[in-house]
C-alpha cells in the first residue's frame, strides 16, 4: 500500500505539493470513487487511479543532459558543496532523476540523469563501451609516443591499467581525450602519468550526445533514441 500522493507523484503527474491542490479539488479517482485526502493508502499492484477521468500508467521514465559547471560535486547530498541536485530545474525534480555516472567537481560538461535504474546500467556497464570524450587544457604538449601509450591503455600510479582510449592532440597544451570506462579522476591521471597534468577539464560528449551549445548550468530532455547504445 501506498499514499495516493505519492503513488501519483511517482508516476510523473505532478509535483507532491501541485499533488495536494488535485486531489483536494476531487480530480482523483480510486477505483471509480473521488478520493479528496492525499493520505488515503492505495494498493498501487490492484487500484485504478485516475486524474481527470485518465488512467495513471507507471512512472514516466526520463533521461537528462546537464551542462555541469565546475564547484558542484555529483552526489544527491554534500555537508560543504552545492550538488548537481540543485541544478535540476522542478518540472523535473519530482521526477527523482539521479546521475549516471559522475565528473568530479572541478570538472565541467555533459552529465546525464535518469530516474530508469535499467537505462542507467547500459550506460554505465563496462560491458556496453559507452564511449566519452573530453577536452583537457593541460600542462605539456601531447606526441606520436602519448598517442601510442593511450591507444596501448596507460598503467596509472596506482598500477591500474585502463583500457585502449584515444588522445587527440589539439595543438600545445590541448587535447582531446576518448575513454569508455570510467575509473576515479581517469582523465586527469591518464595524462598526468604521462607528465602533462591538466588545468582545465569538460566532458563534450558520451554515447554518441553531443553537449553542443546547451548552456552552462542548463539541462535538457533527451530522447533514448538520441544514444548510441
Ligand atoms: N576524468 C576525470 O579526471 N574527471 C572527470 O570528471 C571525468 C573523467
Amino acid at each position: 500500500m501506498q499514499r495516493l500522493d505519492k503513488l501519483l507523484s511517482e508516476a510523473g503527474v505532478a509535483s507532491r505539493k501541485e499533488l495536494k491542490n488535485i486531489i483536494r479539488a476531487g480530480r482523483v479517482t480510486v477505483d471509480s470513487i473521488v478520493v479528496r485526502s492525499p493520505e488515503q493508502k492505495v494498493d498501487e499492484q490492484t487500484a485504478a487511479v485516475c486524474v481527470d477521468g485518465q488512467r495513471v500508467g507507471k512512472q514516466r521514465m526520463i533521461l537528462l543532459m546537464l551542462h555541469k559547471p565546475a564547484g558542484f560535486v555529483t552526489s544527491t547530498d554534500d555537508p560543504r558543496d552545492p550538488t548537481v541536485m540543485e541544478l535540476i530545474p522542478p518540472e523535473y525534480a519530482y521526477l527523482r532523476p539521479m546521475p549516471v555516472g559522475r565528473l568530479d567537481k572541478d570538472t565541467e560538461g555533459l552529465l546525464l540523469f535518469t530516474n530508469d535504474g535499467q537505462l542507467a546500467h547500459r550506460i554505465l556497464s563496462p560491458k556496453k563501451e559507452v564511449w566519452k570524450r573530453y577536452y583537457a587544457e593541460h600542462e605539456g604538449e601531447a606526441g606520436e609516443d602519448d598517442i601510442k601509450a593511450f591507444a596501448d591503455g596507460i598503467e596509472l600510479k596506482d598500477g591500474d591499467i585502463c583500457r585502449p582510449a584515444k588522445l587527440i592532440p589539439q595543438g600545445a597544451g590541448k587535447s582531446l581525450v576518448e575513454i569508455c570506462e570510467g575509473k576515479y579522476h581517469q582523465v586527469r591521471r591518464m595524462l598526468a602519468s604521462r607528465g602533462m597534468p591538466v588545468t582545465y577539464l569538460k566532458r563534450i560528449s558520451e554515447a554518441g550526445l553531443v553537449l553542443g551549445d546547451l548552456p552552462l548550468g542548463h539541462c535538457r530532455e533527451v530522447e533514448v533514441s538520441e544514444l548510441q547504445l
